[in-house]
């Protein structure tokens, strides 16, 4: 079965051909990082702009590389949510079009149920319940698996999601967006024990997460307690190696600790690491070390960020499952209530 995926739930617009769940015959993305990055962010207005550009051409592109035309097509399925509500629209909408015009089934899919399933999609685990870990841009929970398409989430982030504090440190330091990888780089040559930065924890619940207080902590530190929050810093590059390394030392700590303590409670056959920030060469190392007798299923190369793939592989499984098709009134969701 030949499913096409549409993604667009915030700045990349991607499109890609998943074969039978798990064999990638195209994945096209187009990032639109270097337009954000003058703003130091995403502005909904220009990505939805582009995305109208480029969704058409990222689709026709996906089909050529998989060596198919929308007739050989047996499932479309697109992102629902959640994400920025107009670039949501455009996936998905166009997602629906194609599907009414060729009469093809439609399936919206969840987009962070889309990031568990592509690190799964190579390699199955053997057994279930795992442990889902999403960090990315706009979330960072802990989700219990119990199969795919089965969830509960155990704990979620209260203020600011990891990848956004990522990058708002980032900003802070200068760096461009997305500013996660820049801070790693960063990071490799600097002291990671400089400064006592924390992560915060949440009383109601110990798996929920909280990097606002942290984030508001390196900003004193690059532009001193008393400084306007805009006034540049002058810091020299070993303290802002110091900074990057002592930031990332605190919220993947963060990550892994709350990680421990899941499975300390319930005997996961598996860690599925999904999203974004999960390209970290350094909270694979650290995940590395602190879990030896648990199997880590971690994104392949280019699929931690947003792709379509994840999209059109968990498209197979959904619809498998439902047997039937989405209504062509599914509704773009921004916020996904409980998340799953
Ligand atoms: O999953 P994703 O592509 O988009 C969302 O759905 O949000 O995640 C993007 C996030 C950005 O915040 C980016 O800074 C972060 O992932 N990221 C990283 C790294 N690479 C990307 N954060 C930390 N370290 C990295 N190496
Ligand atoms: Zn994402």
């Amino acid at each position: 079965m030949l499913v096409l995926g549409i993604e667009s739930t915030c700045d990349e617009a991607a499109a890609a051909v998943v074969e039978d769940g798990s064999k990638i015959l195209s994945n096209i993305v187009y990032s639109q990082a270097q337009l954000h990055n003058q703003f130091k962010g995403v502005v909904p207005e220009l990505a939805c702009r582009k995305h109208l550009d480029v969704i058409i051409p990222v689709v026709e592109q996906a089909l050529k590389k998989a060596n198919c035309s929308l007739e050989d097509i047996d499932v479309i399925a697109a992102a629902r949510g959640p994400g920025l509500i107009g670039a949501l629209l455009i996936g998905l909408n166009t997602a629906k079009a194609l599907a009414y015009a060729a009469k093809k089934p439609f399936i919206g899919i969840n987009h962070l149920e889309g990031h568990l399933y592509g690190s799964m999609m190579p390699v199955m685990p053997k057994k279930f319940p795992c442990l889902g870990v999403i960090l990315s841009g706009g979330h960072t929970a802990l989700v219990h698996i119990e199969a795919i398409r089965k969830y509960r989430v155990l704990g979620t982030t209260v203020d600011d999601a990891i990848g956004e504090a990522f990058d708002k440190v980032a900003s802070l330091l200068g760096l461009p967006y997305p500013g996660g990888p820049f801070i790693e780089n960063l990071a490799r040559d600097g002291d990671p024990y400089k400064f006592s930065f924390k992560a915060g924890n949440v009383k109601k619940n110990p798996l929920d997460f909280s990097f606002s207080g942290l984030k508001t902590n390196v900003m004193y530190t690059i532009k001193g307690q008393n400084q306007d929050k805009n006034a540049p810093s002058n810091l020299s590059d070993i303290e802002k190696k110091d900074i990057a390394a002592s930031f990332q030392r605190a919220a993947f700590s963060d990550i892994v600790n709350k990680t421990l303590l899941a499975t300390d409670h319930y005997p996961y056959h598996g860690l599925i690491l999904g999203g974004g920030v999960c390209s970290s060469q350094a909270l694979k190392k650290m995940f590395e070390e602190a879990f030896t007798t648990i199997p880590q299923f971690w994104p392949a190369t280019g699929m931690a960020s947003d792709n379509a793939a994840m999209i059109a592989g968990l498209g197979y499984h959904q619809f498998m499952q439902q047997g039937q098709h989405d209504s062509y009134f599914l509704k773009a969701q921004p916020k996904i209530p409980n998340l799953m």
